[in-house]
């Protein structure tokens, strides 16, 4: 995908699906759901990179137990519209988990093939516990039998942009989550 103008660019957003009112309440509610789990203790919330470093700012700051906060970058890799569950680490947490009761900030679960390898990887190094929260949740396209702890929205089988997800990299800074369009 080439963007040449910012006509063009806004373009190609075809319709608002998720708006920021609706992230902030869900938030709200996933801070709740984080802090009744973790009942006081403290934990090491994980952001996915690139596609969850929005949300997880924003869910962090909804979070009242102590919370430490690490980065992880994978790259999924795709033949076509889907990803093989091939995951590449591009960057690795520096926290060993193992110390941790870990909760996994996701940007979207989608075939399941990402989240599946994730948790494996994860369960291999022992952490005293691991939740996972996605922002988004599209149903339709699994094809691994995987899901979330919480999810804040399930959406239909649509390619979604913004709030952190991008379409060749752009449309990561859009405060709101659209459908892109397809021409
Ligand atoms: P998986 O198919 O569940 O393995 O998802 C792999 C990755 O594909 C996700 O972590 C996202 O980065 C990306 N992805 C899947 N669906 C979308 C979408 O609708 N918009 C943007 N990225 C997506």
């Amino acid at each position: 995908m080439k963007i040449t103008s910012v006509e063009d660019y806004e373009s190609k957003i075809k319709k608002v699906l998720i708006t920021e009112e609706e992230i902030k309440a869900a938030l709200k509610k996933a801070g709740e759901f984080i802090d009744s789990l973790y009942d006081g203790r403290p934990i090491l919330l994980v952001s996915v990179l690139k596609g969850s470093f929005v949300f997880m700012a924003d869910l962090a700051r909804q979070v009242t137990v102590p919370c430490e906060i690490g980065f992880m970058c994978v790259k999924s890799y795709f033949e076509g519209t889907q990803s093989t569950g091939s995951v590449h680490i591009v960057m690795d947490l520096e926290q060993d988990v193992s110390n941790y009761h870990v909760v996994v900030a996701e940007d979207i679960v989608d075939t399941g093939r990402t989240l599946r390898q994730l948790v494996d990887m994860f369960k291999d190094k022992n952490p005293l516990s691991l939740h996972v929260i996605t922002l988004l949740d599209k149903p339709d396209r699994r094809v691994v039998d995987m899901k979330a702890d919480m999810s804040l929205f399930v959406i239909p089988d649509e390619f979604v942009i913004g709030y952190g997800l991008d379409a060749a990299e752009y449309y990561r800074t859009l405060p709101y989550i659209a459908v892109l369009s397809e021409e």
